[in-house]
């Protein structure tokens, strides 16, 4: 993917990480989402008074993606910190439940992409941070 594209990416991250709703947690998170079409769909968490109602950023965005016709994902931007930090100083991964969303439409070369900026970020294949994961195949 071209570097002007992954630098869309993370800047849409960052985006809408300013609309996270985490008034438990005080960790916002934003997501940036290139589905096939070449559309880009922004998500945020999204917390709950019932904790474990709370939506993370990756599934915002991916639930907002699939739910306008999207069905394949391939690439995602992620950035995350303490809503008041003023920079981004650690790395945020997606947790293990949205590895396993991200991979039923993205699939094991889904690029993921972890950014403190947009020239501090990391790289990787969604195969690499959920090895041999649980597909529709495995039930075949
Ligand atoms: N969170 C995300 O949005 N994405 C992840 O992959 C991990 C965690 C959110 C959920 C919750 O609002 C806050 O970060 C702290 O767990």
């Amino acid at each position: 993917m071209e570097d002007d594209k992954i630098s869309e990416l993370i800047v849409n991250a960052f985006e809408a990480r300013t609309r996270s709703y985490c008034p438990y947690s005080g960790y916002a998170v934003g997501a940036a989402l290139l589905t096939g079409s070449g559309d880009i769909f922004r998500g945020c968490n999204v917390e709950n008074s019932s904790y474990g109602a709370t939506i993370c950023a990756e599934r915002c965005a991916a639930l907002k993606a699939v739910s306008e016709g999207e069905r394949v994902f391939k690439a995602i931007a992620i950035a995350g910190a303490p809503r008041d930090a003023s920079e981004v100083r650690d790395y945020a991964y997606p947790c293990g439940v949205c590895r396993q969303f991200l991979s039923e439409f993205g699939g094991s070369d889904m690029m993921v992409i972890v950014a403190k900026s947009i020239d501090d970020r990391k790289i990787y294949k969604l195969g690499e941070l959920l090895p041999e994961a649980f597909t529709s195949d495995s039930m075949k």
